[in-house]
Order: C-alpha cells, then sequence, then structure tokens
C-alpha cells in the first residue's frame, strides 16, 4: 500500500513515516521543510524513505505528488497556537487552504483514504470531560479555528466521493519535536537537562492528556487499516495530568530539586483537556501502550 505522508519531516510525520516504512508500507513524504529539523529529514533518509520538498498550499505540487497514492495523512501544519493569536490569518492561509488542497488533490487523483490529524484544539474549553467526540467545539484559538475549518473542507468534500479518518490529537509528546515550535512536555526537558526547574504557565492545575508520538502513529496505522471510513476519533490515553505534576515528575526523573518557575498564564490556552476514547477502543481497536512515566524516562535519556 502506498502512503503519502504530508509534512512528514515534522514531528509526528517523520516518527509515522519511519514506522509505516518498517511495517512494509510504501511510504513517500512532501514537507516544504520550514518548520521540520534536520534531524528528521536525515532519519527519513536514513530509513529510505523519499522526501518531495513543496508546500501544500499550492495545488499543483500536491497533485504531483499525490499521483499513485493510495493513502494520504495529513500532517502539515502550523501548530503554534501563541503565534496563531498573533498572525491569525496566516494559520487560516496555512492550514485551511493547504488542507483544502490536499483534500481537492486527493479526489482528483483518485486517493482512497483520506487520514486528516486534527487537534483536540477543536473543542476549546471543555463544558463536560472527558471530552467525547459529540462535545462541542468551539475554538479558543486561531490555530483552532483552522484545524477545524479542515475537519469541515473534509465533511463536505466527502459529498463528493472522498473517503476520510479524521483524529482527533490530543497533547503528542516524543521524540524529535522542533524546539521553536515544540510542546510542553519537550520544554520541560531542555530546562531539565540543564538542571533548571521547568517554567510553568499559570498556577499549574490546569490538565492535559499526553499521548506518545508511538501511540498516535499507531492509531493511523489502525485508521488505514479500519473499515470505519467518514468517522472523527479522539486520539488521547483518557488520563489527565495536571501541568505541576508533569514537572515535578520530570524533575524527578532528571535530578533536579526546588518548585518549578510560576509565570503568566497564556492567552489562547484550555484550563482543561482529556479525552473520551472509548470510540476510538471500540472501532478502531486502539488501545495507548505507553505510560507518561514510562515515555519521559525514555525521552529525557535520549534528550540529556
Ligand atoms: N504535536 C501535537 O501535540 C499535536 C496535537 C494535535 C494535533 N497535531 C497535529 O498533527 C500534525 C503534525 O503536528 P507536529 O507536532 O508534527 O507539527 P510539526 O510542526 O512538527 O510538523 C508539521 C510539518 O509540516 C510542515 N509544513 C507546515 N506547513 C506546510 C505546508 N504548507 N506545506 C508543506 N509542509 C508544511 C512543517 O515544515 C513541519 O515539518 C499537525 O497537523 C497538527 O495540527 C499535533
Amino acid at each position: 500500500m502506498r502512503v503519502l505522508i504530508t509534512g512528514g519531516a515534522g514531528f509526528i510525520g517523520h516518527n509515522l513515516a519511519i514506522r509505516l516504512k518498517n511495517k512494509g508500507f510504501e511510504v513517500r513524504v512532501v514537507d516544504s521543510l520550514e518548520r521540520s529539523t534536520s534531524l528528521a529529514v536525515k532519519k527519513l533518509e536514513d530509513a529510505g524513505v523519499p522526501l518531495t520538498r513543496a508546500g501544500v498550499t499550492s495545488t499543483d505540487e500536491v497533485k504531483n505528488v499525490l499521483k499513485n497514492i493510495d493513502i494520504v495523512v495529513h500532517a502539515a501544519a502550523y501548530t503554534d497556537v501563541a503565534e496563531s493569536m498573533e498572525n491569525p490569518l496566516l494559520y487560516l492561509e496555512k492550514n485551511v487552504l493547504g488542507t483544502a488542497s490536499v483534500i481537492e488533490a486527493s479526489l482528483k487523483t483518485g486517493v482512497g483514504l483520506f487520514i486528516y490529524l486534527s487537534s483536540a484544539a477543536v473543542y476549546g474549553d471543555p463544558v463536560r470531560l472527558p471530552v467525547d467526540e459529540n462535545h462541542p467545539t468551539d475554538p479558543l484559538s486561531p490555530y483552532g479555528l483552522s484545524k477545524l475549518m479542515g475537519e469541515e473542507a473534509a465533511r463536505f468534500f466527502s459529498r463528493l466521493g472522498l473517503k476520510y479518518v479524521m483524529l482527533r490529537l490530543f497533547n503528542v509528546y516524543g521524540p524529535g519535536q522542533n524546539m521553536a515550535y515544540a510542546g510542553v512536555i519537550t520544554r520541560f526537558i531542555e530546562r531539565a537537562c540543564k538542571g533548571l526547574p521547568p517554567v510553568v504557565y499559570g498556577d499549574g492545575e490546569q490538565t492535559r492528556d499526553f499521548i506518545h508520538v508511538e501511540d498516535v502513529a499507531g492509531a493511523v496505522e489502525l485508521a488505514i487499516e479500519s473499515r470505519h471510513v467518514n468517522q472523527v476519533f479522539n486520539i488521547g490515553t483518557g488520563r489527565p495530568v495536571k501541568i505541576r505534576d508533569l514537572a515535578l515528575l520530570v524533575m524527578r526523573l532528571k535530578g533536579v530539586k526546588g518548585e518549578p518557575v510560576y509565570a503568566a498564564k497564556r492567552q489562547g490556552d484550555i484550563r482543561h483537556s482529556y479525552a473520551e476514547i472509548s470510540k476510538a477502543r471500540t472501532l478502531l481497536g486502539f488501545e495507548p501502550k505507553i505510560g507518561l512515566e514510562e515515555g519521559l524516562k525514555k525521552l529525557v535519556q535520549e534528550t540529556c
């Protein structure tokens, strides 16, 4: 089976590409390399995954890379919530136009399945917990809005024959994040590696659902094999973790003494969020395998 991953030189993209290649899929990636790392590009090269440098907002370029592809995993996006608050139009252009171009090209070139890496950011501040797929969508940031508009585009184009699976990812962590756009775990570990306590925005009581990138890649693999198309699935662990507890755990794993440093709360940040994952469990057979402490321990060893 021939799989194309957009944004395949990014954090999730390159981990996924290498896993699928090792599982026997014929994998190619396309990436503008705007926000990738040279290490990810090298890892793809070493694994023998072909990379095309192209932006997905250009329909012509997308059509070229989509020839003879069975499945598209669309991971290309700008992902920095804070940046999106400062420059909303950039996010609508890159993420909405990018997703619509990939969808349109997928339809025209006869791609069998479009897998969209969406985000828990589409829900906004939850009105009930855990957050299931029927929870209302009300994004708090232009990033979240852009991911939701991408979902709407896929839903609309399914009327014209597109088959899609959308995975709403919660907070993904693991090796190979670009430091400039990294999530909270990578930032905490980077400080801990220098013997410094993590910087926590707000009071640290806010919660998130952290899922390892290998478990996300496993969910994509299940989506590829699934007969349940035109569905949306939450992909998380279903377990809330307080940011303060995360900071203390990273400090313990690295032997950093004292307390985390507290800084002002960031605009656009959600207070609490964790996933209801029974739909993915039941229909995809999804089960997260890597516990937070196990994943963090390995990541701390690899990073420091
Ligand atoms: N990392 C997370 O916690 C998380 C959570 C929820 C959803 N997601 C979604 O998963 C996907 C992958 O996220 P990530 O963390 O790997 O991000 P990332 O920034 O590491 O990777 C995104 C990749 O897309 C590329 N890219 C960006 N715009 C492009 C364009 N117009 N054309 C071609 N390539 C382009 C970048 O160069 C980068 O390599 C994104 O769609 C994101 O919204 C990620």
